[in-house]
C-alpha cells in the first residue's frame, strides 16, 4: 500500500513493488497484520512534511506482526520461521522490514500483536518520563485508545492508582483496565479532585485534547506532565515526548511479558483488509478508537 502524493485516503493505492530486504541488524517479516496508528494518516495527509519529508511514492505503516522470512547480518535472537511482532517501516505490505521486534506471546494471534509495538513503547516511555511508580496517582488523558489502554495497564502493574479520562461510552472499558474512569470535558479538574483523597503525582496526555493547563493544575508541577500529541504543552512548562529514533526492543519485550502473564491486553476492535487501509485510517483519524484497529494482510495476488 503506498501513496504518490499527499492527500486524503483516496491517495492510497495497492501497488506491486519489489520486496524490501533486511539490512544488518534488522529482519524482514511476511506480514500477517499491521497496526494502525495516528502517525500514518497524519503522514499521508502531509501534516508532517516539514519535520519528516518523504520521497514519494512512499509506503505506509510502522507496526506489524508476522513470520520472519529474512534475517539481517548480526541478528542472533530470531530465526526464519519465528512469529514476531514489532516496529519497522512500510508495514501495510506483504513483506516489511522490522527494526525492533519480540516473540509473539503465547496464545496471542497475529492480529492482536500487530497493534502492540507503538502503544507499548509510547506508553512505557511517557510513564518513565514523569517517573510513575508504585503508590503514585497518575492521570491518563485519552485512556481508552491504543496508547492510553497500554499506559493505564503498565501504570496499574507498577502499583499506581490510575485515573483514566475517556468518553462516556468508554467508562466501563477504562474501569476494566484497572483505572478509575472519568469523563472528559469542562470541569475535569473538579471531577478528578472529587474522586481522590490525595493529590495527583503525574499526568500523561495521550489524546492531545487541549487540557495541559488542567493537568498542570492537578499535579501542581508542569515537569510532572507530558504529552505525546499536544505541541502547546511546552508553553505550560510541560514536556512533549516524540520518541524518534529510540530502540523499542526493551518496551516490546516488557509488554510481551505482561501479556503472557495475563496482566496486559490490547483489544482489537476492528480489522480491515489491506485494500481498505484508507477506511482504517479514516476511523483512526476520527480520534475515538477503543483499543486498536488493524489491517490484515494476505497475499493480495491470491484474493478473488
Ligand atoms: N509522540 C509520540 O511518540 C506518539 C506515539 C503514538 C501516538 N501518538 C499520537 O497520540 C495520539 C493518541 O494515539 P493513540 O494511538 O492512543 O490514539 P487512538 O487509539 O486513536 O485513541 C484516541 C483516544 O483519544 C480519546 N479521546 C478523544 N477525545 C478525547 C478528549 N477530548 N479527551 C480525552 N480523550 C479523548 C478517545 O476516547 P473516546 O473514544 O472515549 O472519546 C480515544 O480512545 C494520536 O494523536 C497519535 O498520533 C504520538
Amino acid at each position: 500500500m503506498r501513496f504518490t502524493r499527499y492527500g486524503g485516503p483516496e491517495v492510497l493505492e495497492l501497488a506491486e513493488v519489489e520486496a524490501p530486504h533486511a539490512p544488518a541488524g534488522q529482519v524482514r517479516v511476511e506480514v500477517r497484520a499491521a497496526g494502525v496508528n495516528g502517525l500514518e494518516w497524519k503522514t499521508r495527509q502531509g501534516l508532517l512534511r516539514e519535520v519528516r519529508p518523504l520521497r514519494l511514492p512512499a509506503g505506509v505503516g510502522g507496526d506489524a506482526a508476522g513470520i520472519v522470512d529474512e534475517v539481517g547480518v548480526g541478528v542472533t535472537d530470531v530465526r526464519v520461521g519465528d512469529a514476531v511482532f514489532g516496529s519497522g517501516r512500510e508495514t501495510y505490505a506483504e513483506h516489511a522490514v522490522l527494526t525492533s521486534w519480540a516473540p509473539l506471546p503465547p496464545g496471542v494471534c497475529f492480529e492482536e500483536a500487530a497493534g502492540f509495538a507503538t502503544p507499548f513503547e509510547t506508553a512505557l516511555r511517557v510513564l518513565d518520563d514523569v517517573g510513575v511508580r508504585g503508590g503514585h496517582t497518575v492521570v491518563v488523558n485519552g485512556a481508552s485508545g491504543g496508547v492510553g489502554s497500554a499506559a493505564v495497564q503498565f501504570a496499574v502493574d507498577r502499583g499506581a492508582t490510575v485515573v483514566g479520562v475517556a468518553g462516556p461510552s468508554n467508562q466501563d472499558y477504562v474501569a476494566s483496565l484497572g483505572a478509575v474512569p472519568v469523563v472528559y470535558g469542562p470541569g475535569l479538574v473538579d471531577r478528578i479532585h472529587a474522586l481522590l483523597t490525595s493529590g495527583v503525582d503525574a499526568a500523561v496526555d495521550i489524546a492531545g485534547s487541549g487540557v495541559i493547563a488542567e493537568l498542570v493544575a492537578l499535579t501542581g508541577d508542569p515537569t510532572r506532565v507530558v504529552s505525546i500529541a499536544d505541541f502547546t504543552a511546552t508553553r505550560h512548562g510541560a514536556r512533549v515526548s516524540t520518541g524518534v529514533g529510540l530502540d523499542k526492543t526493551h518496551a516490546l519485550r516488557e509488554g510481551a511479558r505482561l501479556v503472557a502473564a495475563g496482566r496486559l491486553t490490547l483489544p482489537v476492535t476492528r480489522t480491515f483488509p489491506l485494500a481498505q487501509a484508507g477506511a482504517a485510517q479514516v476511523v483512526s483519524a476520527s480520534g475515538h478508537v477503543r483499543g486498536r484497529i488493524v489491517v490484515t494482510v494476505t497475499d493480495q495476488r491470491r484474493q478473488p
